[in-house]
C-alpha cells in the first residue's frame, strides 16, 4: 500500500499546502478593492437614413436565403445616451463588430467596446462579448473586461428593445448593466 509510506510529516505538509491553496483562492482582498457599478443607458442603432452608424460589411450565399440572415457581418459605431431620446445626455459610443451567427434563429455574436466619452467614466471602456438572441424579450450579454474606471471588469448586460422603427432608420435599445471591477482609488492607496 503506497499510502502507508506517507509519513506524518508529509501528510502535514500536504494538508498545509491544500489549506494555503484553498485560502489563497478566497477573494477577500480582491473583494475589498472591487466595486459594483450599475449602469443604465440607451443605444441608438441607426440602420438607415443619411447617416447610418451600422454598416454591413460581409455576407454569404446563405444570408438572403435563411430567415436567420446567417453570415451577415456588421461594423457599428452607435451613439449611447442616458435617455431614450438621441438628444439626451451623451454617455459614449458602442463600437465593434456583430454577426448573424445562428443558422436557425436571429441571434448575434457581439464583439463590442463601450467607450465612455462624457461624464465621470470618460475615457474608460467596457468590453462586451457574447450571444444576443434578438427574438427574446430580454437578452443577456456578458461583460468580459474593461479599462480605466472599469479595469478588470466582469459583469452582464440585460438589454431590451425600447423602440423598433417601422421605417427602419433608428432602433433604440435599453441596456441595464451590472459591472464588477477594480476600484482604482483603493488600489492606488494601497501601493
Ligand atoms: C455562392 O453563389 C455564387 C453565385 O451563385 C456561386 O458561384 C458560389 O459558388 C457560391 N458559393 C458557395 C460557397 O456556395
Amino acid at each position: 500500500m503506497r499510502w502507508r509510506k506517507l509519513s506524518m510529516e508529509k501528510l502535514k505538509f500536504i494538508l498545509t499546502l491544500m489549506l494555503i491553496i484553498s485560502l489563497s483562492s478566497e477573494a477577500h482582498i480582491v473583494s475589498e478593492t472591487k466595486k459594483m457599478t450599475r449602469l443604465h443607458f440607451y443605444l441608438h442603432d441607426v440602420i438607415g437614413g443619411d447617416r447610418p452608424t451600422v454598416w454591413g460589411v460581409a455576407q454569404c450565399n446563405l444570408t438572403d436565403v435563411l430567415p436567420s440572415s446567417f453570415g451577415r457581418v456588421m461594423v457599428l459605431d452607435n451613439l449611447v445616451t442616458s435617455g431614450p431620446d438621441p438628444d439626451s445626455e451623451e454617455v459614449g459610443r458602442m463600437q465593434g463588430t456583430v454577426g448573424q451567427a445562428d443558422l436557425h434563429e436571429k441571434a448575434l455574436v457581439m464583439l463590442l467596446n463601450l467607450v465612455f466619452t462624457k461624464g465621470e467614466f470618460e475615457g474608460s471602456t467596457l468590453s462586451i462579448l457574447g450571444r444576443n438572441p434578438l427574438a427574446a424579450e430580454s437578452r443577456e450579454v456578458p461583460i468580459v473586461a474593461g479599462t480605466g474606471a472599469f479595469r478588470m471588469a466582469t459583469g452582464y448586460i440585460i438589454s431590451s428593445t425600447y423602440y423598433n422603427d417601422p421605417a427602419r432608420v433608428r432602433n433604440v435599445y435599453e441596456y441595464n448593466a451590472v459591472v464588477y471591477h477594480m476600484d482604482p482609488n483603493v488600489v492606488s492607496l494601497r501601493r
